[in-house]
């Protein structure tokens, strides 16, 4: 029996993934590419932009023909997108070859819920309408055998008003840190080297548990774990980023100094009717301390444009905000309303050809400032976890430098797993090139 997942979103739906997979293989599924043989199709959603669920129902149409050749077939549709209310009854109108649908908070009942929905007649359909205990000892089949993620929190309960996460992942629920260092340890006995920490805002971590303990105690725990080389964490909320967990990162050994803070937009008039709960000023000064305390510091960022009311002023904040802020990387989006959010309702959104504009005018600025700091990495010297072959060149070696640059050099496959050092001597926008200069 075979079963072939299709992933889309953030890092949490593909842990989530690997959890489905770990389920499904252990009740005696095998993973395949080949659409033809799976006797099980899972599609696991996003909804965070609109984009993404047309691509669902698009790739639903495409997929209804190996039903045909295989009767058998269950087509299972998964995650946030199946999560929004009255969503299941739609895909059962739309797509009614639908199997199964099921959300974010019950990816546990997936073997069973795959076997009644083979003799059920129309699409069964298990959305919990929140969230519950939080269940642990989920096995979970690794895509990568080097990184792994690591979630210690669940939901969001920042309600930024453009944003439909906290309604299809429900509320903070932070996992006991003891079962966070568990995991930890097994995965470095297994030679796993790096772990991403995964939470919608880290920093919120243990504020809803009953013993004392915060984000900043949870990274001094792992840090101390033999075997594991670097620990990274997503996402960090710029209004929560204490200096307690600044120094912490600046004294520790494997926190790597890379600091994505999602500024979302640089003007304060728009910032607050975002919820974000800083101002550009706030904002500024807080990526000063970590320069500070953490000179080596990369920073990336998140940022949208087109929030509804946004004017040429308010867009003209956030080019000068992120000139001055100099990112070296930014993850830019064109605003898309999203049913059931405030800012869906809110009145003036802007017209497509103005966000697509401003967004142009975004990534030229961005792009520039990316290589100009990627250019400043010449001559350095820099340590480089070697994760596999280069995708773009296959001879040839990639890794990630703890800043979380890519850096590919020529060098033997058994370099792999291991961090090296390079000499940079390339630099484009998005990638650096460089010599091993030893191990
Ligand atoms: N919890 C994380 C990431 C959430 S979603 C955080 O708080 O940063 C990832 C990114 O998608 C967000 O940072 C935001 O930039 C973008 N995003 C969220 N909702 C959006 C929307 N309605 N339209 C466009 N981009 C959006
Ligand atoms: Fe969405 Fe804001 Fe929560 Fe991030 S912090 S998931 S942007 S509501
Ligand atoms: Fe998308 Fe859900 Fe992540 S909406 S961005 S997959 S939490």
């Amino acid at each position: 029996m075979f079963y072939h997942i299709e992933i889309w979103g953030c890092q949490m739906n593909e842990h989530d993934a690997e959890i489905l997979s770990g389920m499904l293989e252990q009740i005696g599924y095998r993973k395949t590419e080949v659409l033809s043989q799976a006797d099980v199709i899972i599609l696991y959603t996003c909804c965070v932009r609109e984009k993404a669920e047309h691509k669902v129902f698009a790739r639903l149409g495409q997929l209804k023909k190996y039903k045909t050749t295989n009767p058998n077939l269950l087509i299972a549709v998964g995650g946030c997108m199946a999560q929004q209310p009255e969503m299941g009854e739609d895909i059962r109108v739309r797509a009614p070859y639908v199997d199964l649908v099921f959300g974010t908070h019950n990816i546990h009942r997936l073997p069973q819920l795959l076997e009644e929905a083979k003799d059920a007649e129309v699409t069964l359909i298990e959305v919990w309408d929140r969230e519950r205990e939080i269940v642990e000892n989920l096995p979970a089949s690794r895509m990568n055998k080097l990184k792994a993620y690591v979630t210690i929190m669940y939901g969001c309960n920042n309600f930024c008003s453009y944003c439909i996460v906290p309604y299809v992942r429900g509320r903070e629920r932070s996992r006991e840190p003891e079962e966070i260092i568990k995991e930890l340890k097994e995965l470095a006995s297994n030679g796993f080297k790096e772990i991403m920490f995964l939470g919608q805002n880290v920093n919120s971590y243990g504020k809803d548990l009953a013993r004392p303990v915060d984000f900043a105690d949870l990274l001094l725990q792992a840090d101390a774990i033999p075997g594991l080389e670097r620990i990274r964490y997503m996402t960090s909320h710029p209004r929560d980023f204490t200096e307690k967990l600044i120094n912490t990162i600046a004294g520790s050994q494997k926190i790597c100094e890379h600091f994505h803070l999602p500024i979302q937009a640089g003007s304060n008039r728009i910032l607050k009717l975002m919820r974000r709960g800083y101002t550009k000023e706030s904002y500024l000064e807080l990526i000063a301390k970590v320069r500070e305390a953490v000179p080596q510091a990369t920073l990336t960022t998140d940022i949208i444009v087109g929030f509804p009311g946004e004017t040429d002023e308010d867009f003209a904040d956030t080019l000068e905000v992120i000139t001055k802020a100099r990112f070296d990387q930014a993850y830019t989006f064109i605003y898309s309303p999203r049913k059931g959010t405030p800012a869906a309702e809110m009145p003036d959104q802007v017209p497509q050809e103005v966000k697509k504009e401003r967004f142009q005018k975004l990534l030229d600025l961005q792009n520039r400032i990316s290589w100009e700091l990627n250019q400043q990495m010449l001559g350095k010297i820099e340590e480089v976890l070697v994760e596999g072959t280069s995708k773009t060149d296959p001879a040839k070696l990639s890794g990630r430098t703890r800043g979380n640059k890519i850096v590919v050099v020529d060098g033997p496959e058994e370099l792999i797993g291991h961090v090296i050092k390079v000499k940079i001597e390339e630099a484009q926008t998005w990638s650096l090139q460089g010599k091993i200069i030893g191990e």
